[in-house]
């Protein structure tokens, strides 16, 4: 099958807290459009690009607990402008639908709700450096801290070890991370779906399916799959 390519690609973020089920949702999103014809580029954020995994390492790392909240902010924003100019923005220029598990809300939620850092800060950076390039439309996937913390536990009885250095954070900085995603959606609610989490994942991927379907682009006549 012939990819389609649009006039104008489209960009699609996932967010929400650890253990939310995001990536799941990412994958199936992908499969789902490639099959009905749309060239897709799943990527995510910190790590999308190869500069971006050498920043993943030092801003995840357990060994880096001392990082100071800007320093934290700087590392997400270098990955970001990395991932935006080099691989985000002429994916979307060729007609390319671009998916990414965590963007710049993600900042917002954790580096100045939960860390304090002044949302000021974040729009200079985020304007200047990263090229303030706004998703379409984002989906926050929403989990109880608490349900998520069990759901991270249970991964980590069979895989000891692999607790990120957030997923070690507290209970309420969890909260207000989950709360901030929560007040961003609320800002900005053409833009931003929440989506309950604690659904089956049938039910999490038709409910976003029903957000994304009107705002997808059009698959030209010629081009639509049998
Ligand atoms: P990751 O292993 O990708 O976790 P998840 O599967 O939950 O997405 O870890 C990314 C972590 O980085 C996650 O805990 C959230 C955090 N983060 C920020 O604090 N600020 C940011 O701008 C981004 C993109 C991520």
């Amino acid at each position: 099958m012939k990819p389609i390519v649009a006039d104008t690609g489209l960009f699609i973020t996932l967010e929400g807290g650890e253990g939310s089920g995001k990536s799941t949702q990412g994958e199936m999103l992908t499969r789902h459009l490639q099959e009905k014809g749309y060239r897709v580029v799943w990527t995510k954020e910190p790590g999308g690009t190869d500069i971006g995994q050498a920043l993943r390492k030092v801003v995840m790392s357990n060994r880096h607990g001392d990082m100071v909240p800007e320093t934290e902010l700087l590392i997400y924003l270098a990955d970001r402008t990395q991932h935006v100019k080099s691989k985000i923005l002429p994916a979307i220029r060729e007609g390319n639908i671009v998916i990414s598990d965590r963007y710049h809300d993600s900042s917002v939620a954790y580096q100045h709700f939960a860390r304090g850092v002044p949302m000021a800060t974040l729009d200079f950076l985020f304007q200047n450096l990263a090229g303030g390039l706004v998703p379409d439309i984002t989906f926050i996937l929403d989990i109880s801290p608490d349900t998520a913390m069990k759901r991270i536990e249970k991964r980590t009885v069979s895989d000891p070890g692999s607790m990120s250095k957030f997923e070690e954070e507290t209970l309420s900085f969890h909260k207000k991370v989950r709360q901030g995603f929560l007040e961003i959606a609320a800002k900005e609610p053409n833009r931003v779906k929440v989506i309950p989490a604690d659904q089956p994942r049938n039910e999490i991927f038709n409910r976003i399916l029903s957000f994304l379907n009107p705002v997808l682009p059009a698959i030209p006549d010629g081009e639509k799959s049998s």
